[in-house]
Order: C-alpha cells, then structure tokens, then sequence
C-alpha cells in the first residue's frame, strides 16, 4: 500500500509509504490519502492525526510519469484530476483533527502543499524543500493557496520563481515549518505537539482553526467582530467551556485530557 493509515488511539498515523519512489505521488496516492485523512478525521477515537513518510524522502511531490501521462489527456480530464489534488488539500487543511506533519530528507513541488496545508509542522535538520515546478515547465498552482497562506505574497514570488532549493533552518524562518530538529528528535518533537493537543479541548480546537483562518481572511469590520463575540459566548456556555472552566477551579484535569 502506498499509503498506510494506523490508528493507535488518540493518534492516526498516515504515512506516504513509496519510498522507492521517494514517496512521489500518482492519482492512486492522492485517492488513498484523501480516503485515510476522511477515515482517520471520523474516526471516534483519534484527536490528532500525524502525516508522516517512509523512508528518506518526506516526498519528490507530484509523481513525474504521471504529469507526462497527463499530456494525452484532453483539457477537461486534466481539470477533473487536478481537482482531485485539490481535493486532498482542503481535506488536510480542514481535517476533522490536528494535522502535524513530520518531515524528513526532500519535500520538493507537491509536497510542500500537503505540508502547508496541515496545522503544523516539524522538520528534520537535513530536510529540504524546493518549489521545484518552473524548472519542470509547470507551477505550483493547486497548492499555491496553502504555500502562499504560510510564506506570504512576497516570499512566495522569490521561491515559486527561482526554484531554490530551502535548508530546514531556513524553512522555519519561512514559516514552512514550526520546529527544526535533529533526525533522533523528529518523534519526541511530534509527540510534545500531541501532548499539547491532548490537554485542550477537541471541539475548541478545531473553532481555533476556523477562527485563524476568518481572521486572515475577512476584513475587520462588523460581522468578523459580531462573529468573534458570538463564538466566545457559544464556547464558554457549551459543555466544553464548563468543563474546562470547572475542571481548572475544581483543580482536576477536564474530561477530554488524556493525561
Ligand atoms: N516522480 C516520479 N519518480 C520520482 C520523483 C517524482 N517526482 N522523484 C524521484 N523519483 C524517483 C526517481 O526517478 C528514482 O527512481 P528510480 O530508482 O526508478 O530511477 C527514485 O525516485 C529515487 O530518486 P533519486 O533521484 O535517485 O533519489 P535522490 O535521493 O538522489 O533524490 C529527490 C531525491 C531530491 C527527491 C530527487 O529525486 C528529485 O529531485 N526528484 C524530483 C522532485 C521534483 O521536482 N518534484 C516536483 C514534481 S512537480 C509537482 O509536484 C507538481
């Protein structure tokens, strides 16, 4: 299986497992990862999902053959596939849990869609991103929403034209990922992430998402400050907020808290 997704609650893996190919994907990988991230966001007992890759590469994006391949079909079936990447993207982006993605070796083109799009990210200190598109004739167009949303406009220019290729420190700087550590330290580095998503409050976490994202988006006139005070007063009087605001006075850990 290309793609491998384990369920060790409260924590999904899915895991790009086609290290032979340096984890590039196909239409075939696209299906399955957007089929794991719907199983493991369903999923009752997961709170966080980790997306994570085999081998040394994290991934070389986009599977090459299959773009060639692409060059014999017409216009139209080419918009129904892109689409479909497309499709994976905002699955990940608006996963029903906490995306980390952990990063090892490459993640050239594609890759660096699925790595923006998740809510976090860390990398290994010989990581190595590249919009590597122009040099292949094409774009990072599909993921340019996530890439752009992490780098800003004038960052995203620099790279999406030139193709450097970014050393994990300064990724970090870019905001491509939010932790550089060494290889050995990657799963402990994840797991002080979980940890932290474990103590807050599922359903809170997922409306701090959303509210991130209104935030950035719309203009800060009368319905974002409508909204903001509307989701507070939602939030403190539903059954999370008084547990959370109960368990803190009454000094016991809240109901959702693993720990
Ligand atoms: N698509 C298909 N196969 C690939 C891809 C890819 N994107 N990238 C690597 N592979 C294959 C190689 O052809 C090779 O297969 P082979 O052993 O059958 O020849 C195997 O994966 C290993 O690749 P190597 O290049 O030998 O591995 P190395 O560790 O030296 O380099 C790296 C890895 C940096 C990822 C390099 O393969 C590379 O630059 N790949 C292209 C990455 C790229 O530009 N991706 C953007 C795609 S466009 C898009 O995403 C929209």
């Amino acid at each position: 299986m290309s793609v491998e997704l384990t369920l060790q609650a409260p924590v999904a893996h899915i895991t790009l497992n086609r290290p032979e190919k340096s984890n590039a994907f196909d239409n075939t990988v696209i299906e399955s990862l957007i089929d794991a991230f719907d199983r493991a966001g369903a999923d009752d007992q997961t709170r966080v999902i980790v997306l994570d890759a085999a081998g040394k590469h994290f991934s070389a994006g986009a599977d090459l053959n299959w773009m060639r391949a692409m060059g014999q079909l017409d216009h139209e079936e080419n918009q129904r596939d892109a689409l479909r990447l497309a499709a994976l993207m905002a699955r990940i982006d608006q996963a029903g849990k906490p995306v980390i993605a952990r990063v090892q070796g490459a993640a050239f083109g594609g890759a660096l869609g699925l790595i923006c799009a998740a809510d976090m990210a860390v990398a290994a200190d010989n990581a190595r991103f590249c919009l590597s598109e122009v040099k292949l004739g094409i774009l990072p167009a599909v993921i340019a929403p996530y890439v752009v949303r992490a780098l800003g406009p004038r960052q995203a220019r620099r790279y999406f034209m030139t193709a450097e290729v970014i050393a994990a420190p300064r990724a970090r700087e870019l905001g491509i990922v939010h932790e550089v550590v060494a290889e050995d330290q990657l799963d402990a580095t994840v797991e002080a992430l979980v940890d932290a998503l474990l103590k807050g409050a599922p359903e809170a976490q997922l409306e701090a998402r959303d509210l991130v994202r209104r935030s950035d988006e719309q203009p800060l006139d009368e319905n974002l400050i409508g909204y903001t005070a509307e989701l507070i007063a939602r939030l403190r009087t539903g059954d999370e907020g008084q547990e959370g605001l109960a368990a803190f006075l009454e000094k016991r850990a809240p109901a959702w808290s693993a720990s």
